[in-house]
């Protein structure tokens, strides 16, 4: 198994040590029993023995019971183990992740993670468990019980001995041709997970396009997929029980055999027979265990290197011990910044910016779909890192901020935005944990939030429902801007924010921005030109390059992009209005 997975068993050392050596304990006492039972049998039933008997059976008893002890302490603490080490791999996957900035996240599918969490920790800790449990079984088990039938008779210990090698390989060949199958079926699982989370995910898009015949077909062909591989690979694997029973019982009629000739020579007694078999059936059937384990660790072994990937995927942002706490005030710089996705070489999202925006100012950014503006101000909070150039928030490069702290200077309103279950009041306060119900419901009256939630009948305590679906796309872009500004960042970024608020509303929160929090810079990106008309200053953005910089009259003159966005909208909108 993978040794770096194998640091997150930690404090369960402990009982990852204790398992095999409790299971070492049980089988001492399994092999000693059929020893007993051989001498009350060959010494206290033939000679009548009474008092004999009694002793041995109470021996016997006494052990059984130490078997069972041993057996279920073993089997405590291999669960424990295993247990244990797969919470610790979880909390490792999940703190890691909890590290990843938005570059590493891009590396993963939200469902290849998720089936990692899920069905790849079980495996692992399936095959760990199977591992302490068994693997140290088999072989004391086999070793032992080979001692014992080679003082009773050479020849059964000989035929064991040649047994063992052929049905071991037989059985691994059998576990080797199952493998691939197995392996097929985890990765079919990730499609699974991932058809199955996008399709919850956006079940109301779903229904919306009636597309769900089709999912249900996609559903079913990837689920009969999965099916078809695992019977392939069980009936592959169904062999081991008959192969196992069949070479079980022929070995055991070769001993009767062999035995019955030495026990009419005298060579042997009944007791001894009865025992040897009992050894070669613990013997073969110990071999079937360690197959078993085999087929786990082989199909854990898929899972180790999907779970490796996360935890040595390298976070791209890492502080330095000098990282820089305090940032000064809200002066953005960006000099000569180009910017790619896919790192150095790669496609230019952002080519050559260079941009001064002073501290307080209200600066537009206008563009069209793809245009780079969310890239643009991506930059900014160091959600993702340039590559070439540099992005200045206070004049200091945001590389050598601390990130926490950056990034409670910097708040942004993503694009793509989410509220999470919980209260309104919950909800709010992801931008300050400590911030109080006044100081919520003032920042929810600058995002003009205030009005609608005090219309629910729970106002502030409304819950919302995972990704904020029972509220309207206008009042969840009100309730982000609210808990951006709960942060009193001295940078605020609005992607796309007021998109679904209608344009009143819209012109309400620019102006409490301007009363309320004038010493904050404020970014607003926006499709509509009134929400930018009245800003500072305005950034035209043109497929990854500033194509012009001003305002709003400035524009007007010399942008050809921005004359025209104004046209189709202010005059197409006096137009309609004056037909109107
Ligand atoms: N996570 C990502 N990985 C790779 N490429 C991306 C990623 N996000 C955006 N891009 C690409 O970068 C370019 C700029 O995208 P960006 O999201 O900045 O545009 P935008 O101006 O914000 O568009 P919109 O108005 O639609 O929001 C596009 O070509 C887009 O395909
Ligand atoms: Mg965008």
């Amino acid at each position: 198994m993978n040794r770096k997975l194998l640091r997150s068993v930690r404090e369960y050392k402990r009982q990852t040590i204790q398992t095999p050596v409790l299971v070492a304990l049980e089988v001492l006492m399994e092999v000693l029993i059929p020893l007993l039972m051989a001498n009350i049998i060959d010494i206290g039933i033939t000679q009548g023995n009474m008092g004999y008997i009694m002793r041995m059976g109470l021996l016997l008893i006494a052990m059984a019971v130490l078997a069972l002890f041993f057996g279920a302490k073993a089997g405590q603490t291999a669960a424990i183990a295993s247990a244990g080490y797969a919470k610790n791999l979880r909390h490792d996957i999940f703190y890691k992740v909890q590290d990843f900035s938005f570059g590493n996240i891009d590396h993963f599918s939200t469902s290849g993670l998720v089936t990692r969490l899920t069905t790849d920790i079980t495996n692992v800790q399936m095959a760990y468990m199977f591992t302490i449990r068994l693997l140290a079984r088999a072989p004391i088990m086999i070793i032992l019980s080979l001692i014992m039938t080679m003082t009773i008779s050479i020849p059964i210990a000989l035929l064991l001995l040649i047994t063992i090698p052929i049905l071991g390989g037989i059985l691994i060949w059998i576990a080797k041709k199952a493998h691939p199958h197995f392996v097929e079926v985890f990765d079919e699982y990730d499609i699974l997970n991932n058809t199955v989370q996008e399709n919850v995910n956006a079940a109301r898009v779903v229904k919306a396009y009636v597309r769900g015949d089709y999912e249900n077909k996609k559903f079913g062909k990837i689920s009969k997929k999965i099916f078809e591989l695992f019977t392939k690979a069980e009936k592959i694997v169904a062999w081991n029980a008959p192969i196992m029973q069949f070479t079980v019982y022929a070995v055991v009629l070769i001993m009767v055999l062999v035995g019955g000739k030495s026990i009419i020579r005298e060579t042997m007694q009944t007791g001894e027979l009865t025992s040897v078999i009992v050894y070669a059936i613990q013997i073969l059937s110990s071999l079937m265990m360690v197959t078993f384990v085999f087929v786990q660790i082989m199909i854990a072994e898929a899972s180790t290197d999907r779970i490796s990937e996360v935890l040595d995927e390298v976070p791209e942002m890492v502080d330095s011990e000098d990282a820089i706490k305090d940032v000064p005030n809200g002066d953005i710089e960006f000099e000569h910044v180009d910017f790619s996705y896919s790192g150095e070489g790669g496609n230019l999202s952002l080519k050559d910016v260079n941009l001064h925006i002073k501290s307080g100012q209200i600066v537009g950014v206008i563009g069209g779909t793809g245009s780079a503006k969310s890239t643009l101000v991506q930059l900014i909070p160091r959600l993702y890192d340039v590559t070439k150039g540099c992005v200045k928030v206070g004049g200091i490069d945001v590389r050598k901020y601390n990130l926490k702290a950056l990034r409670d200077q910097v708040s942004v309103v993503l694009q793509k935005n989410v509220l999470f279950t919980g209260s309104i009041y919950d909800n709010i306060r992801w931008g300050d944990e400590n911030a109080s119900d006044e100081e919520v419901q003032r920042v929810c009256r600058l995002a003009q939030a205030d009005g609608f939630i005090n219309e629910f009948p729970n106002k502030y305590d409304t819950m919302i429902v995972e990704g904020g679906n029972n509220v309207s796309g206008g009042q969840k872009q009100r309730l982000c801007i609210a808990r951006a500004l709960l942060k009193k960042p001295k940078i605020l970024i609005l992607d796309d924010s007021t998109s679904a608020v209608d344009t009143r509303t819209d012109a309400l929160i620019r102006q409490a921005f301007r009363e309320e929090i004038p010493d904050t810079t404020k970014i607003i990106i926006a499709q509509r030109i009134s929400s930018v008309e009245d800003a500072d200053m305005i950034i035209v953005m043109e497929n990854g390059e500033i194509n012009g910089i001003g305002t709003s009259e400035e524009l007007l003159r010399t942008n050809a992009i921005y004359r025209e966005v104004y046209e189709s909208q202010v005059k197409g909108g006096a137009e309609d209005e004056q037909a109107g």
